[in-house]
């Protein structure tokens, strides 16, 4: 395929969609009964069960999916990011994720230079760090202990990060290393945001990371300068180089910050935001609630899926199939969204997550050259933990539109309880719904079947479940830091296959700038009708007319300069 061709004018694309009319016609229900076929859809690596046979697909549609997959060069592409070539062609950059949770002794090598040292040089810093803040030999202004860390960052510098702090806080070899400590993420720009964070806390144990790739995000800088005047307002200015560190690409702004560099923790150009988990973005953050040494079992879960995405043939290859399935459902089938359902809620920040992930890298409407695209790319995603979901949005799922749906499953609880007496233990509760709901959806439920239930006939149509909605389940054999990483990996690879086959540039976001430099008129215009009272200008009747009720109504807000912190 020459460069500008798109994947949609090849043969396996063409072939796709006319095999779309064959798979229609074929339910879920019948395809079940294909046990030989239901066998081949079952994929393990690493202790993780993949089970796509509940995918409106057949043995016939996979090698179709195959053949979509060598047009679109997918061999050669993830070979490209695992050389540490430039093809985040719009930014010019290598995508080397994979680097920051690669082994100490392997080499990777962007521009020519193996960034595997360097990567273990900050792995290194922040252990030594971590580990004189958590023992008390690292102590804030007054001499005391910090136990208590508050990281600044939004987007890909917090969503990571959050999810696999809120993965960890229940198992309980990652909690018996955070007795006593706590770890906040402030990313909202939204005052409320900064009251709910510092409530309770207080700046002398208080260690603020301010988290930025750039250190040039409005919202973050302004959060950080705000928790700044906290800690000075408490403890003096000079109190800020014991209480607050940043990580970040941009070292030269850490200073101007007034952070030494010294307690700067850097990465690289080639990690993308929504990538940078297993970079200082994350690694500081978990390394000073949890150790460092569980959060090294984390990037070593997020490295073995990384050898095996790099290595295993596509047809056992996790994140190739995962991915292929997406573009499957999404480009072929016609379904446009995703519901991710872990049956745990320690993964309860996870769809948040593999939302930025998946939607900031694949919601795209330009080939990597820049070509309109005549099909849709990305997938809506969301998602909340079972059996939450249930209870919420899953009528949609079951009888309104067709979202093909993650399950995702744990085989040990983090927290096991057991009662006396009741039929099942609370987990095997929970994985009981795991384990229906999918068959729920596949099989759904005939009228025939309604009838001789007797039910009333004015409530056949009611009750009656089409069947035939696709889902995959995913199946870890426990929930601990390396489990963590692996379902991390599994995700962020997945959601790049697509992007390859798409042939679309996964690792650009331009998409969110406009908003952005929109906030930028809004500000001044703000500043400038509070402060100096000028008119409202330059906008739309509509921005105006909001605008100037906003003004108004808040005119009391104070006219001198002044700084007020949250009361709470
Ligand atoms: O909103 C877009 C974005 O650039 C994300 O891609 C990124 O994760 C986030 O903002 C935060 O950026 P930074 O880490 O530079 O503050």
């Amino acid at each position: 395929m020459a460069s500008s061709a798109l994947i949609c004018e090849t043969e396996p694309w063409k072939d796709l969609k006319v095999h779309v009319d064959d798979i229609k016609k074929t339910h879920l229900r019948e395809l079940m009964c294909d046990t030989k076929r239901c066998q081949s859809m079952m994929v393990e690596f690493d202790g993780i069960l993949l089970d796509y046979s509940r995918q409106c697909a057949t043995l016939d549609t996979l090698n179709k999916l195959k053949n979509l997959a060598e047009a679109a060069h997918l061999k050669e592409k993830i070979n490209r990011m695992f050389n540490g070539e430039r093809i985040n062609s719009t930014e010019n950059r290598s995508v080397l994720h994979v680097a920051l949770r690669a082994p100490r002794d392997s080499v990777i090598n962007s521009d020519g230079k193996n960034v595997v040292p360097d990567v273990w040089q900050v792995l290194d810093k922040i252990k030594d760090f971590s580990e004189r803040v958590r023992s008390g030999a690292w102590v804030g202004a007054t001499g005391k202990a910090l136990k208590d860390v508050i990281a600044i960052g939004i987007g890909g510098s917090f969503l990571g990060p959050l999810f696999v702090h809120t993965a960890l806080q229940t198992d309980n070899e990652a909690a018996e290393f955070a007795k006593g400590r706590q770890l906040r993420f402030l990313a909202n720009v939204d005052p409320i945001d900064v009251a709910r964070n510092i409530a309770g806390l207080n700046p002398e144990t208080t260690l603020v990371v301010v988290v930025s790739k750039t250190f040039t995000t409005a919202e973050t800088m302004l959060n950080a300068r705000t928790l700044r005047e906290w800690i000075s307002a408490a403890l003096g200015p000079q109190a800020v180089a014991k209480h607050m560190v940043a990580v970040s690409t941009n070292l030269t702004l850490v200073e101007k910050f007034g952070i030494d560099p010294n307690n700067a923790f850097a990465f690289w150009d080639w990690v993308g935001g929504r990538y940078s988990v297993c970079s200082a973005v994350g690694v500081l953050p978990l390394s000073l609630q949890y150790g460092f040494a569980v959060v090294e079992k984390f990037l070593r879960g997020a490295s073995s899926i990384d050898q095996h995405f790099h290595s295993a043939p596509f047809e056992k290859n996790l994140p190739v199939l995962l991915g292929l399935l997406s573009v499957w459902n999404v480009s072929f089938l016609g379904y446009p969204a995703r519901a991710i359902l872990p049956y745990s809620q320690a993964l309860e920040k996870f769809a948040p997550h593999i939302q930025q992930v998946s939607m900031e890298s694949n919601g795209k409407g330009v080939s990597i050259d820049g070509v309109p695209l005549p099909y849709e790319t990305g997938e809506i995603d969301f998602g909340e933990p079972g059996t939450n979901g249930q209870h919420s949005f899953y009528q949609l799922i079951h009888q309104g539109r067709v979202i093909p749906c993650d399950f995702i499953g744990v085989v040990k609880s983090q927290q096991p309880v057991y009662l006396k007496g009741e039929l099942v233990s609370n987990h095997d509760e929970l994985m009981s719904n795991f384990f229906a709901q999918p068959d729920a959806l596949a099989y759904g439920k005939t009228p025939e079947q309604l009838l001789k239930e007797n039910i009333p006939e004015h409530l056949i149509t009611h009750k009656t479940f089409s069947g035939n909605r696709p889902s995959l389940s995913i199946l870890l054999p426990s929930l601990n830091a390396y489990n963590v990483g692996q379902l991390l990996a599994i995700y962020e690879h997945r959601v790049a296959v697509e992007g390859f086959v798409w042939g679309i540039n996964s690792f650009d976001q331009w998409g969110v700038e406009l908003g952005k430099s929109l906030a930028t008129q809004v500000r001044k215009q703000l500043h400038a009708s509070r402060k100096k009272g000028e008119a409202v200008e330059g906008f739309n009747f509509s921005t105006t007319t909001v605008l100037k009720r906003y003004l108004e109504a808040s005119a009391d807000v104070p006219k001198e300069d002044c700084t007020i912190l949250p009361k709470m």
